[in-house]
């Protein structure tokens, strides 16, 4: 490694081993790497789930966690870094409590998805990657989640918040920073982003009701399992804000309900107390 001027050129010059973790911390780490690392067949291959734990520990992955990971699993630095720094998964500044990631892949980003994230922007006061003065909420936009079905789709510590708007979003990451017990649309309950990273790691998640609960995907984001399966489906999806009662004709949208988020976001606020979110329904359902 080499040190970095404050405009971020690399001046060539060796950096300082990084401080270990206090002899207790570093202790209770390697036992848990024991754990991991027994999982496979090929000790390296671990390297993915240690690098959750060393995030688990410190909120981000550090100098001193790559250093942890090199130790534990024989790699150089350099691997350990080629891979921290590949995956986005893997944070590499402190950040807060709550990871607020705004997906402005297209789908969500013509169902509301920039508008959110614009309007997060604003009422935080923090760009993308920053993180609000008080450590709680670190903003970021993200690419698709595969929640498409559920657009436009806000995720918290890799939890989903369906059919968002810039309203219910501004009220979350209110709920968020003031403590406020703010519910998944679908899947385990919230943790903390150190929490999540523990789970992450591949460590049971011990909170009662966590494992029972369901984050299936929705019924469109399934049509092709279904047909690789081999069943036969039905004619077309629709999605209920756009179904009548059973048996109505489909319902045919002027082309002002398709109007960019740009235009005028969405209010496709499944999330909205007055129109709870459900999953979406398949025609004839
Ligand atoms: S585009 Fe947002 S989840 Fe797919």
């Amino acid at each position: 490694m080499t040190t970095s001027s404050p405009e971020g050129v690399s001046l060539g010059m060796p950096q300082l081993p990084p401080p270990d973790y206090p002899a207790d911390v570093r202790a209770r780490l390697e036992a848990d790497a024991r754990e991991v690392v027994a999982r496979y067949p090929d000790s390296r291959s671990a390297l993915l789930p240690l690098l959750h734990l060393v995030q688990s520990e410190e909120g981000h992955v550090t100098r001193t966690g790559m250093q942890f990971c090199a130790d534990v699993l024989d790699l150089t630095t350099a691997e350990v870094t080629a891979v921290a720094t590949f995956y986005t998964m893997y944070r590499r500044k402190p950040s807060g409590d709550y990871q607020v990631g705004v997906c402005t892949n297209t789908l969500c980003a013509v169902m509301g998805g920039d508008a959110i994230f614009e309007t997060l922007q604003e009422h935080l006061g923090v760009g993308n990657g920053g993180t609000t003065e008080d450590g709680k909420v670190t903003l970021e936009h993200i690419e698709c989640n595969a929640a498409c079905d559920f657009a436009p789709v806000v995720m918290v510590n890799w939890e989903f918040f369906d059919n968002q708007t810039p309203a219910s979003a501004k009220r979350l990451v209110d709920d968020l920073r003031a403590g406020t017990q703010v519910e998944p649309t679908r899947g385990a309950p919230l943790c903390t982003f150190k929490e999540t990273a523990r789970i992450l790691a591949g460590f049971p998640d011990e909170r009662a009701g966590a494992v029972e609960a369901s984050g299936g995907a929705g019924p469109a984001s399934l049509i092709g399992l279904r047909l690789a399966k081999g069943e036969a489906l039905p004619a077309r999806v629709v999605h209920p804000r756009a179904g009548g009662p059973e048996g109505s004709q489909p319902h045919d949208p002027s082309p002002s309900e398709h109007l960019s988020s740009h235009d005028a976001p969405q209010q496709t606020s499944a999330s909205d107390p007055a129109h709870p979110a459900g999953p979406s329904a398949e025609e004839g359902e």
